[in-house]
Formats: structure tokens, sequence, C-alpha cells
């Protein structure tokens, strides 16, 4: 078997060659195995590898991967992977926040007491203020009769998640606790509402009461589990006979209930009269979203036949089709009809906020939980929830890493759906590959979830189609009509891509331009712009982000003035807000274009930035944004016109997906009546363009082989890691399931599938990853090594796994602990060292503001002073190597890069940071923003081997500093999707300190009080932090479940 030499000698450091400094580790098999891992001799090795059916037979595929004792956190490579961020936030114990919960409870019901009047359900607006927030998650769902009870109601509502309880397994020595809670409800000691076993919920009169409560009555929640606990202690377990009788009538009826409902799916009858849903989601649709009427198309979709009998299914069609809403529809079928999780997968971050943010007041409204997964957020594994079902809405990475967790504990068929939007995203680099392995792996191991699939831009739906196994659904329809224009010098050419001359003649652009005009602005954009601004918004695609910034100061430049009265105040105020969200700073280019109505939006500009851009452009007050291609596939912004400065993205002719996503901007619905794109181009391109417009869409490929077979190793690492393969034969029908394998004629044309898969097992076992043992019945079987097992859980980049663990164990000799520069060092990203190039002289000059034991610390990394200094003369590396000063560069523009985060985490304004380095602010923030997730994926990482025990408590911390370089304060607020730093200051000052506050506000209140704050965003915001919060109650109330559940194992007679 042969495995590319180069590869393996670029990439490979030899589990017995890495230095150990002292620390040993089990990396090594032959130096330190356990019983259940002893490694297969040598000539057993080289027979597995060689022949692995002569050792192996096949292993049974059902058996559930085993449940680990501590909880799996994963991260993954693009994405702050940040596990239990709650975790890290709060670190009081169980009893103190319980008593919190308890406080705030009764708090609540007091002040709801006093108030005297239940909530009233007032349709979206009174919805959000209807129902006590903090508390409604300790509710079952849909008990909205109950919030007007007074007194008991907080010991009622902690104590409903206790009751259900009885329905599971409850130690007998628990018993004796809960049953006198549960007799002392029932019999009415208190006031508090009853929730009785069946699920019925009645108000009793409050006579018992007035007889005056029994005497624990009062206890608080904390006293009586502090009671039970001691009760606990000492009990016997004199009820386990009339437990377990109890326990079994429970359980039949469950299981008849379960029956009923598997019937009653299977014969599809509707549960309800929207497609299955009550009209309460109808009408809520309306009230929300203002779509009062499906399209005929969506009304097809969604009773086709796939759809109801849960087949898969991939539905395509053209941009602004309408795709979402449909997706939606299916989503919350799956939550409330057939009650199990959701799992949609977004392309882009803010793409996941926007829907956290716009599904979270349909999850108060309909009892569902929404769950964000971008960014720094996101828990794995997620908490189980016995009341609410949960609908998680994921980036690609989070979603490959939430579905490996839910793998690893065997809960993945709780997922009952998944619905990938942009699914051509399978075909763009690494992305595309962990979006196969996902979807793979789902499709292996869950049989019972549906995958849908949606896209704009496929071709060869058939190769889908078949990895997927999934019919498909097209249409042409687009509401709004576009129509594609090209220009060529004064032109106007009307594209027919399926005619022979498909540039037809439209018209000849009517500009009066001056001579000095024409040598600035030869492709006549003024004029094309000012053909719509600023009565309608336009977008302007340029090749570069330097091009968008001049292409907007140039407009500038020659609109007439009355352009700056249009909406003056608000741009004003839009001038002022970015002024505050970069400290102070104001970019000069916006500064002068803003007035005028327009904007550059490219990755440039900070997260703050760009979300006040798009609110902006959103909302009317800017009317031209200049921008590159990656507006096109981001958030939704749609024009009236969109023009193309020209067909090239950087130096490479657009592609047809591009240009598509691109053009697919124009035309609101319901806003336009049509929409138009121009594409500027020049005589040279004419030919290519004719092409770009005519042809089919580009295909989409399997990305595993992508980056020298990246995505094939990662994938059979986590396979065997997972324990979803541990043989040869488990893994070859594994691959025999993805798109890689439907496709293997065009990926691979070289070699064959298992050839590959061959290798990449050859190359996992040369790299210390994974290794060959013994299973308890003395079969032969892949095993991921501790640091294969480190690796996939902290989802490093194999290339790095190696000078990781070396970095790692460096550090634990000579930790420098007076200043983070050190540990910020080590979590500096490999992977953008390439990004950036050291500016010598700033390098030097940082170098010497450091205090002796950072430099010392550098020194030890391999970057002395002098090597620095000599850089910073100018000298080359030849002219002084004779010196013995070896050091490696990408060594020291790592450091460099870890200077600018060192500052950045002494709380230096990114702004500062970023003109103290010479470098653009929004590259700035993405290097922060990776730096997190790679902290956060260095932490999983260490977690995995005992011997970097230390760092557990130092990344945990760090992970947090580089999450939020903000005030401590603000991180509660920000917390709330899509609230950034300026709009957390914005709420903190105006009173509005804590998640509580958000949740409980008015959203009139927050319009009058905070600048530039629309209705719809402050209504966005309550939700989002009444869900968030929802969702942190409840999952303490599972904790609480959790930890007074009987252990399955316990020993018993
Ligand atoms: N039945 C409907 N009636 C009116 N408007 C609708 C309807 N369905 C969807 N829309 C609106 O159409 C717009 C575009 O819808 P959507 O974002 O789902 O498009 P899409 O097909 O996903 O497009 P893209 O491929 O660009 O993402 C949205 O503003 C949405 O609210
Ligand atoms: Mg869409």
């Amino acid at each position: 078997m042969s495995t590319d030499p180069c590869e393996i000698k670029l990439k490979r450091v030899p589990s017995r060659k890495r230095s150990r400094d002292g620390v040993r580790s089990h990396l090594t098999p032959k130096k330190n195995v356990s019983s259940s891992e002893t490694p297969a001799g040598e000539e057993e090795l080289k027979t597995y590898f060689e022949d692995p059916e002569s050792l192996f037979g096949s292993v049974d595929m059902k058996r559930k991967p085993a449940f680990l004792s501590s909880p799996p956190q994963y991260c993954s490579d693009h994405e702050d992977l940040f596990g239990d961020y709650d975790s890290i936030l709060g670190d009081c114990s169980f009893m103190a926040r319980l008593e919190d919960v308890e406080q705030d409870a009764k708090r609540q019901s007091t002040e709801k007491a006093l108030e005297g009047s239940s909530a009233v359900d007032q349709g979206w607006g009174g919805g959000l203020r209807s129902s006590s927030p903090a508390f409604g998650a300790l509710k079952t769902a849909g008990d909205h009769s109950r919030t007007t009870c007074g007194e008991g109601h907080a010991e009622s509502d902690t104590m409903s998640g206790l009751n259900n309880k009885l329905h599971e397994d409850i130690p007998s020595s628990q018993s004796v606790f809960q049953q006198e809670v549960f007799t002392g409800t029932e019999r009415g000691d208190t006031s508090t509402p009853v929730e009785k076993a069946t699920g019925e919920h009645h108000i009793p009169d409050g006579s018992a009461e007035r007889q005056g409560p029994k005497p624990h009555a009062r206890w608080s929640m904390t006293d009586r589990m502090k009671r039970a606990m001691l009760e606990n202690a000492s009990a016997p377990s004199p009820s386990i006979s009339k437990l377990a009788a109890w326990k079994e009538a429970v359980m039949t009826e469950e299981m008849d209930a379960a029956a009923n409902t598997v019937q009653t799916v299977s014969s599809e009858i509707d549960l309800g009269p929207f497609y299955g849903l009550p009209t309460k989601v109808k009408d809520l649709i309306a009230n929300l979203r203002g779509i009062k009427e499906l399209y005929d198309w969506q009304k097809t979709c969604l009773t086709l036949d796939s759809v109801q009998q849960r087949r898969n299914l991939i539905y395509s069609l053209p941009t602004s089709g309408g795709k979402t809403l449909v997706a939606e529809i299916l989503i919350l079928k799956e939550l409330l009809c057939r009650k199990r999780d959701a799992l949609l997968v977004l392309p882009y971050i803010s793409l996941v906020q926007e829907k956290v943010r716009g599904l979270a007041g349909l999850g108060l409204e309909l009892g569902f939980l929404v769950e964000e997964y971008a960014g720094s957020k996101g828990r794995y594994p997620p908490v189980k929830r016995r009341n609410k079902k949960s609908l998680y809405v994921a980036t690609i990475e989070k979603a490959h890493s939430l579905v490996n967790s839910l793998v690893e504990l065997g809960r993945l068929e709780s997922v009952g759906l998944l619905v990938v939007d942009e699914l051509h995203m399978l075909g763009e680099g690494s992305r595309g590959a962990l979006l196969e392995m996902t979807l793979a792996k789902v499709l292996y191991i869950s049989k019972s979830t549906q995958i849908i699939g949606m896209s704009a831009t496929l071709s060869n739906v058939e190769d889908l189609q078949r990895f997927l196994k999934a019919d498909n659904y097209t249409s042409d329809f687009r509401p709004v009509q576009l129509v594609e224009y090209v220009k060529l010098k004064d032109t106007i050419y009307e594209v027919h891509p399926q005619e022979d001359d498909c540039f037809q003649f439209s018209r000849v652009l009517n500009f009066k331009y001056s001579s000095s005009m024409q040598k600035v602005d030869p492709d006549h954009i003024i004029a094309l712009v000012t053909e719509v601004i600023p009565a309608h918004s336009c977008l302007l695609f340029c090749p570069s982000k330097k091009n968008c910034e001049n292409v907007a100061s140039m407009i500038c430049k020659y609109l007439k003035k009355d352009f700056l009265l249009h909406r003056e105040a608000e741009k004003a105020v839009l001038l002022q807000e970015l002024r505050s969200s970069g400290g102070g700073a104001l970019c000069p280019v916006l500064q002068a274009t803003v007035p005028f109505g327009l904007a550059y939006h490219h990755s440039g500009l900070t997260n703050e930035e760009r979300k006040l851009v798009e609110e902006a452009y959103t909302a009317g007050v800017l009317c031209l944004l200049t921008c590159t291609s990656t507006l096109a596939a981001g958030i939704n912004l749609p024009a009236r016109r969109v023009i193309l400065r020209s067909p090239y993205v950087a130096m490479d002719f657009l592609k047809r997906s591009q240009y598509k996503q691109m053009i697919g901007r124009a035309g609101r619905a319901g806003i336009d009546a049509r929409g138009e794109s121009i594409l500027i181009l020049q005589e040279k391109d004419k030919l290519l363009v004719k092409q770009l417009v005519s042809s089919p869409m580009e295909s989409c490929y399997s990305q595993l082989m992508h980056d020298n077979g990246k995505g094939v190793h990662s994938l059979i690492l986590s396979l065997v890691g997972l324990k979803i393969a541990r043989t040869l034969e488990q893994i070859r029908e594994f691959v025999l399931g993805t798109l890689l394998n439907v496709q293997e004629s065009h990926t691979c044309p070289e070699r064959k599938l298992w050839d590959i898969t061959q290798d990449s097992l050859e190359f996992l076992r040369q790299k210390g990853l994974l290794k060959v043992s013994k299973d308890c019945e003395n079969n032969l079987v892949l095993e991921v090594t501790s640091l294969g097992r480190a690796t996939y859980k902290g989802s490093i980049d194999m290339t790095y796994c190696d000078i990781l663990y070396r970095d790692l164990s460096k550090g634990l000799d000579s930790l420098m602990l007076n200043s983070l520069l050190h540990l910020v060092y080590l979590v500096t990203p490999y992977d953008m060292v390439s990004q950036c190039k050291p500016d010598w002289m700033i390098f030097f000059r940082q170098f010497s503001s450091m205090t002796a034991a950072e430099q010392k610390m550098a020194s030890g990394v391999g970057v002395p002073e002098s090597f620095v200094a000599r850089k910073a003369a100018g000298q080359t590396l030849l002219s002084y190597n004779h010196i013995k000063l070896i050091t490696d560069p990408t060594v020291a523009a790592r450091l460099y890069l870890a200077l600018v985060l060192f500052l950045l985490v002494k709380e230096n304004s990114l702004w500062s940071v970023a003109n103290r380095f010479q470098l653009s602010r929004g590259f700035v923030q993405s290097l922060l923003s990776s730096a997190s997730a790679f902290c956060s994926c260095v932490l999983h990482f260490t977690e995995e081997l005992e011997e970097f025990w230390a760092y557990k408590a130092l990344l945990t911390e760090l992970t947090r500093r580089l999450t939020y370089c903000v005030r401590a304060e603000l991180i509660p607020l920000m917390e709330v999707a899509g609230v950034l730093e300026v709009r957390a200051k914005q709420l903190y000052n105006a009173g509005y300190k804590t998640l509580s506050h958000l949740a409980n506000a008015d959203p009139s209140l927050l319009v009058q009080t905070i600048q530039n704050l629309s209705r719809k965003q402050a209504n966005q915001i309550v939700a989002s932090a009444k869900m968030l919060l929802t969702e942190k109650a409840e999952a303490l109330q599972e904790e609480v479940n959790d930890l007074l559940a009987l252990p399955p194992d316990l020993p018993s007679f």
C-alpha cells in the first residue's frame, strides 16, 4: 500500500520522534498501553492493513456508540466552537443557581400577584409581553392558564419539573422526597396550581391556603432539596417494589401514547388545517412576515408525496423564490406535530443570527426553543430537553460538531429533520467537505432523520439526489421579474440567453458628462446609479475591496447637493453610531459617502460597522452600497437595480453561480414590480460574457479530496473516534454512502475511492492518530490514539496537530504567566500566519516595549530580539545565518499576530490596534474571532490529553477573554443574538443591564429610548432575550432533573 511520500514528508512527525521533554503521555502505543488498548503486533498490523478481511469479521453496525464518562466538546476549524459557553460565564454552584432561579421566580410571582392581572395574549407585540418570561421556561409547554397564580407560584413551577420526573427513574431514597412533594401539592398545601401526572392542569380555589399551610409548605425549593438530600443519605429502600409497579404503569401508558402517535403520523392525518399545523401558525406567519397567501409552488411543494411520506427532498428555485418559508413550515411540523428536534444549517454566521432573531418570536408563541450555534455560541452536546423541542440554527462548522456530539451520545435520532439551505455549499472547499461529512453521518446513522436541501444554483442535482437518496422538486418561479442587461460602451443590451444573439439592443444610455467626468468615470457608473437612487436602492458589485471604496468616493464627488437632504437626520445618526462603534474613530471614506446615502460593504469593515450599514440600507437611509461578492450570498439585501462593475472577482473571471447570486439580489418581493441587473463589460470580454450568461450552472462536486484529501482523513478519524466504523469493512460501507463515491469517476479519476481510503488509514496510522487494537472479544479493531482523539475532538487541522502538541508540551516547561502573551501565542491560529506579513519596524517597536519576561518568552519560542532587530534593519537571513540565528520566519510571524491579539485582550480598541499595526480593522477582527475559535479548539484538544491538565483552567478563561473583548458588564447583553458592542452599550446606559432586563423590556419604550432602533429590531431583541432566558432556565431545570434522577446503573438487590 503506498502513501504519497511527499505528503507524509511534509506533514508527518512520527509520534516516537515527538519531543516529550519529560512529559510522559500515552500517545506512543509501545510505551503506554492500557489493557483495552493493546496494539496489534507489527506482523498483525501489516497483515491488517494489507488484507483486512483475513482478520476481521463485520461488527454489529447497530451497536450504540459508547457513553463517555465526561460530556464531549467539539470544535471545528473555522468557527468558534465554544462548547458549554454558560459554564465559562457562570461558575456558581448548582445550589446557588437554583436559589437564584427560585428567588427570581418568587420575585416575579409576587410582582404578578401585585399587578393582579394575567398577561393577555395580544398577538405579536402583546405576545412578547405576556406570561412570565424568566420563569415561563420552568412551566410545561402551553401552560398559559397559570399565569395568574399568586404565592407559591415559583415553587409550583419549579416543582412541576420534579413532578414530571415521577414519570422517570427515581432513586428509592429520593422517592421519599418526591412523594412528599407530590402528595403535598396534591393535598393543596399551597395555592400553587397542580400539574397532575396526566399532564392536565387545574387551578385550585385556594381553600387549602386559607386553612393554613402545613408546617413545611413554605419551605423553599432549595430547603426541600437540601432536606431531601439529607433524607436520601439515610433512607433505606423500602418502596422499591411499589415504585417499580408504578413505573411500569407509566411506561405502558407512554408506550401506548407513542404507538398512537406513530400511527397518526404514518396515516398522514393532518394534525391541523395549515399543512398539518394549527391555524395559529398561519396567523403568526401573516402577522410576523406579512405573508398572507403561499405561492402556488410553495403549496405544491408542501403537499408533495416526498414531504408527506417524509422522504428526503431537494428543491431548487431561482433566488427570491421563497424557499425559506417552505423549510420553516416543515420545521414547525417537525417540532410541533412530530415532537422532535430540528437542525437548520445556514452558510454564514450573519444568516444564523438573522434567522435566530426572526424565529425567536415564533418559538415563544408556539412553545419551542431556538438555539443559536454560530460564532462563540452553542453547547455540545445540546441540553436534552424533556418538555420543549429545540430548533438548532447552525453554521456548517457548528452543525458538524453538533451532529458529532449527538452521535457520540447515541442521540442523533432526536433530530427528526435536517434542513440545509444553500445546498450547493457542498462544493465549496473545506466547508463543503464538512457539510458532506455531516450529511453522510446522518444518512448512515439516523434512518429516521429526514433531510431537506434547498438551493438556487444547482446543476448536477442528480448527483446530490443519489447522495442524499432524495426526491427533487424544481420550479423557475420568481415572484419579481428579473431582467438582465449588459452595458457595452454607452449602449445597454437586454440579455436573452436562449437566443443566438443573446445581447439585444435596448437603449442608449442618456447622460451628459463633462470631459473631466468622462475621464474619472469612463464606465458611466454615475449615470447608471442616478437613474435609480435615492428613491430606490442599488447594489454595485466591485472586483476588489479597494475598488469598492474608490468607486463610492468617486460617485459622491459628482452627486448633486440634493442627495445630502434625503433622510438627512437619519444619516447623521448613522454617522454618530459608526463613530461610536469605532470608539470615536470613523472611517474617512464612510464619513464622506454616508451623507450622500452611499457606503461601501466588504470584509474590511468591523462586524458593528457592517451591521449598521446593512440596517441603514434595509431601512432606505442608505440607497447605494458598493460591495464585493461576499454580499451576494450573505445577508438578504435586495435592490431595485444591481450593477456589476466588471465580470471579474479580483483577477478571476466570474463563475456562473456567482453571477446568478449577485444579480439575484435585484427585485424585492412585495416592494418592486421588477428588478434589473446591468453588467458592465468591455469589448475584450464580450465572448466570455456571452458564455457566462448562457451557459448552464457549474456543477457541484464533493470536496472530501480538497487540500490533499484532508476531508477523507478527518472523516475516517472521526468515524473511528465516534465508533461509527471500527473495521475496514464498516469504513468501506460508510464511504460508499458519500458524495465522493457518487462522483468517484469525476473527483478522483486516477485512483479508486477504496485505494484512497486505505491510503488515508495508513496516513493516519503513521501520523500516530489511529492504531489497531483488540476488542473484548479479541477481534482486531481500529481505534484512535489519545492524540487522534484530541485532534478530532478539538477539530484541529491535521497539518498542525503535531506542531500544536509540540508547542503545548514546550509550554509546560516554561509557561510565562505574569503576562497573557505566552498563552495568547499558544492559541494564535497557525492558518492565519500566511495572511499577514510582519512589518518589521512595527514588530521591533512592539518588541522593545515588551517587559523583560515577555522578551524572554519570545526568545524561548525562538524569536530573539536580535532577529527582529536585524530584520527591521533590513538584513536578510543569509547575512547572519553564520551566527546561528536561525529563526523560523513562520514562528516570528505567529508571534507578530500574537502581539496584535495581546493588545486587543488588554482591552485596547480594535481601531487603535489596527492603526498601530497598520492592518485593516476587518482583518484584526477576523484574527480575533478565529483566535477565540482556535483557543476553544485547543482547550478541547488539551482536555483529551492528561499531561495538559493545567491548560484547562487557563484556556477556559482565555477563550472568554478573546470572545468578548469588551467590558465584562456588556457580556450578558451581547449574548442575545445580534446585539453587538455598540447596541449593548446603548442598552446598558439606558438601564438594561442584564438578560432579564432585556427579556422584560417594553419594545415601545426601547424604541423611544434607544437611538436609531426600529420597532422591528426592538421586538426582535426582546424576543431573542426572552428565548435565551427561557433556554437557560430550561437548561437549569434539566440539570435539576438529571441530578435527582435515579442512576440507571445503581446497584440493587
Ligand atoms: N408566499 C409569499 N408571499 C409573499 N412574499 C413571500 C412569500 N414567500 C416568501 N416571500 C418573501 O420573499 C422574499 C424572498 O424569500 P426567500 O428569502 O425565502 O427567498 P429564497 O428563495 O430563499 O432566495 P435566495 O436563493 O436568494 O436565498 C422574502 O422577503 C420572503 O418574505
Ligand atoms: Mg434563501
